[in-house]
């Protein structure tokens, strides 16, 4: 067996700074109920004609981190791409990477698993770089949320949560057999699918069956969130795929250096840390500029963390998420 090292990070988002006040002109919300109950104060959005997509944003990130990486698009062996708002139905994402970078025929795989997209899609290159398959893999989450929100009070509670961003991870195989990820841990609970979704277009919904059947008040194509029972069960899976991801290396809470949990709510977070009895230093938050970031929330707040200097070698980093399906993970790395 092989080791899997992340050897570059990169993130990117959209110049468009928006305000809660700048959505408090569109729909009946006010900044103080956003900062209370999120703890956003701003996010990004895509403007129209900027040039950004899901994909192209995603290139950006890519672009910092094989930079970091001392790598080309060349010496990729293989995407792993992960959102929920591609630029198209299908192909996905991963296919526009490859063309839009212009990298060899290598494979390009998509993973849609929402807010655990991306510790999903870092479990997969870790196990092809770890079973000696493949030497360089790209993981990036991107998502365009503005494209697809409700922007009237009918949907300010899921609104005013997500923003648009993208970031990026290099895993390489490395000599190094003490450090680099140690190993990912991924769950499901399907019956709990309709409580944060989006139903159309799907093939169960489709274009012409949702305006026929669909008053204009119970638009399934927009995002629907049940937004305190995701929240129960955010805070409980959160802390049991952190302990199981610490308990399979024989690690504690106290070795943990860093945190990133997914950007899903800044009250999320502060619960998961009060609960774990994490100092503010063990934890990196970032949502209050950037929202919910959905699959690029980890690989963002990731990089910001490490450009700042907060993560250093031999730190035992870990990532978890929770999210739509529902699915959750945890990722142990030493770094
Ligand atoms: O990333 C994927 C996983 N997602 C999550 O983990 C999200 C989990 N859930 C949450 O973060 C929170 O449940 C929300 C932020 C979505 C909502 O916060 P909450 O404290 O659970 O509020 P609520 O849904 O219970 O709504 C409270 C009130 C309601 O009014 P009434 O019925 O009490 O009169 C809502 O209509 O707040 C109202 N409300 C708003 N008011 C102003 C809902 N959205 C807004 C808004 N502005 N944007």
């Amino acid at each position: 067996m092989f080791t899997s090292k992340i050897t570059g990070l990169g993130h990117y988002v959209p110049e468009n700074v928006v305000t809660n006040d700048d959505l408090s002109k569109l729909m009946d919300t006010n900044d103080a109920w956003i900062q209370e109950r999120t703890g956003i104060k701003e996010r990004r959005h895509i403007k129209k004609g900027d040039g950004n997509s899901t994909s192209v944003m995603g290139v950006k990130a890519a672009k910092m981190a094989l930079k970091e990486a001392n790598l080309k698009a060349t010496d990729i062996d293989m995407i792993v791409f992960a959102t929920l708002s591609p630029d198209m139905y299908f192909p996905g994402g991963g296919v526009e990477v490859q063309e839009l970078m212009d990298m060899k025929t290598i494979p390009a795989l998509d993973v849609r698993n929402q807010c655990s997209g991306f510790v999903y899609a870092m479990s997969v290159a870790d196990q092809f770089v770890k079973t000696g398959m493949y030497e360089n893999i790209l993981v990036i989450g991107s998502e365009n949320h503005s494209g697809g929100l409700d922007f009237t009070t009918r949907g300010r509670s899921v609104s005013v949560i997500f923003g648009d961003g993208a970031g990026a991870a290099v895993v390489s195989r490395s000599e190094d057999d003490q450090g680099g990820i140690l190993s990912t841990h991924l769950h499901s609970e399907g019956k709990h699918k309709d409580e944060l979704a989006l139903q159309g277009p799907s093939t169960e919904h489709w274009v012409p069956e949702i305006i026929a059947e669909n008053p204009q008040e119970d638009i399934p194509y927009y995002p629907y969130m049940n937004g305190q029972f995701v929240f129960k069960h955010a805070i409980v899976r959160f802390a049991e795929v952190i302990h199981e991801g610490l308990e399979a290396n024989g690690l504690t809470t106290s070795d943990i250096d860093m945190l990133i949990p997914h950007q899903a709510n800044l009250r999320i977070s502060q619960f998961i840390q009060q609960k774990l009895k994490l100092s503010d230093d063990q934890v990196f938050n970032n949502i209050q500029k950037y929202g919910n970031t959905t699959a690029a929330s980890i690989p963002i707040a990731l990089s910001e963390a490490h450009k700042a200097g907060k993560i250093k070698k031999d730190d035992i980093v870990v990532l978890a998420a929770f999210g739509s399906g529902f699915t959750w993970g945890s990722v142990i790395i030493r770094w």
